[in-house]
């Protein structure tokens, strides 16, 4: 198939060129590297610098698709909240753009990232897609909302749509600055013999799902979808900042007991878990057990620290 990635020179989007690429797709990535990075693109993908507000002036140069992936976004819950009319547009107007790019390159496909922080402060775990949902910022709020554009418009184009409702994704190419993963603040501080700060006691728990797992169920089942649905993308599996703290303390090889406290962070939920029911009936499920992906995550911020 011809695939096109939007923000696909960042964290996830780099993992899924790979995997793309490897299944024998042709793959055509769109950014405007605000966040992403040119060495995201593998040499095999043809790169296109673009903005998906502005698609007029590059989609002549992409050509028929048979899916788009749509993954370039404002990603941070914090800038959302400070300004939510650019989180409003890069969000909800960048995901209607890129559905009618879809459907002026020819894409019978669509696939977009959305994410936990649509179900909000529900507390009936695990966290289900039928279930309730209300955000508790605006990045939630245009997330849940680009979900039903993207629905309502397959329904109107006969499209064939998968939302996917990531978890905490974590893993190589992450970024620290900003929206950070914490495997990745983590890791960076470690590699660089820094203190790593747990906020708060440590006990809050998250849904850690692999980054390459993340990329194979953005490529799964593209012959064969099934009808437009939303699935969360979820190990269903619970672990506490601590916990994963002293794992990848383990890992560097420092004590477990060799962190600073730091103060609870604002509007931080205490626990997060997402049913993984939905999807494996989708014939979907994670594989990367957690110390596998920490470990490979740790090796990459090694790595990169050393050629600093
Ligand atoms: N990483 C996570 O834990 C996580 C969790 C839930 C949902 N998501 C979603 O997954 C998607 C990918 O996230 P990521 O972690 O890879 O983020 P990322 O920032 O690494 O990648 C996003 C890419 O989009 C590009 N981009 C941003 N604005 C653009 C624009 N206007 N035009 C073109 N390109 C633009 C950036 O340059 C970047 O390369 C996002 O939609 C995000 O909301 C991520």
């Amino acid at each position: 198939m011809r695939i096109l990635v939007t923000g696909g020179a960042g964290f996830i989007g780099s993992h899924i060129n790979v995997q793309a690429l490897e299944m024998g797709h042709e793959v055509v990535v769109i950014d405007n590297l605000s966040h992403g990075t040119r060495e995201n693109v593998p040499a095999g993908a043809r790169f296109v610098y673009g903005d998906i507000l502005s698609p007029e002036s590059w989609v002549d140069q992409v050509g028929p698709v048979d899916a788009v992936i749509h993954l370039a976004a404002q990603i941070s819950v914090a800038a959302s909240e400070s300004d939510p009319l650019t989180d409003l547009r890069l969000n909800l107007e960048g995901t209607l753009r890129m559905l009618a790019v879809a459907k002026t390159l020819g894409a019978s496909q669509f696939r977009t990232a959305s994410s936990a922080a649509v179900y909000g402060n529900v507390d009936q775990l695990p966290l289900r897609e039928d279930g309730p949902a209300w955000p508790i910022s605006f990045y939630g709020w245009s997330k849940y909302t680009a979900e039903q554009y993207v629905k309502h418009f397959a329904d109107l184009n006969h499209m064939q749509a998968i939302i996917f409702r990531l978890a905490n994704v974590y893993g190589p190419r992450q970024r620290t600055q900003g929206e950070g993963g914490v495997v990745a603040v983590f890791c960076e501080a470690l590699a660089r013999n820094e203190t790593v700060e747990i906020h708060g006691d440590g006990e809050q728990t998250r849904d850690f799902v692999y980054v390459g797992d993340v990329a194979r169920a953005f490529l799964h089942r593209l012959a064969d979808p099934g009808p437009v649905s939303v699935y969360n993308v979820s190990t269903q599996t619970r672990t506490s900042v601590r916990a994963l703290f002293e794992m990848l303390a383990r890992a560097a090889g420092v004590s477990s007991q060799s962190y600073r406290v730091g103060a609870k962070r604002p509007g931080d939920i205490t626990d997060s878990l997402l049913s993984q029911h939905k999807a494996k009936l989708w014939g979907f499920e994670p594989i990367t057990p957690l110390t596998d992906g920490l470990e490979a995550t740790w090796h990459y911020f090694r790595e990169k620290e050393a050629q600093r």
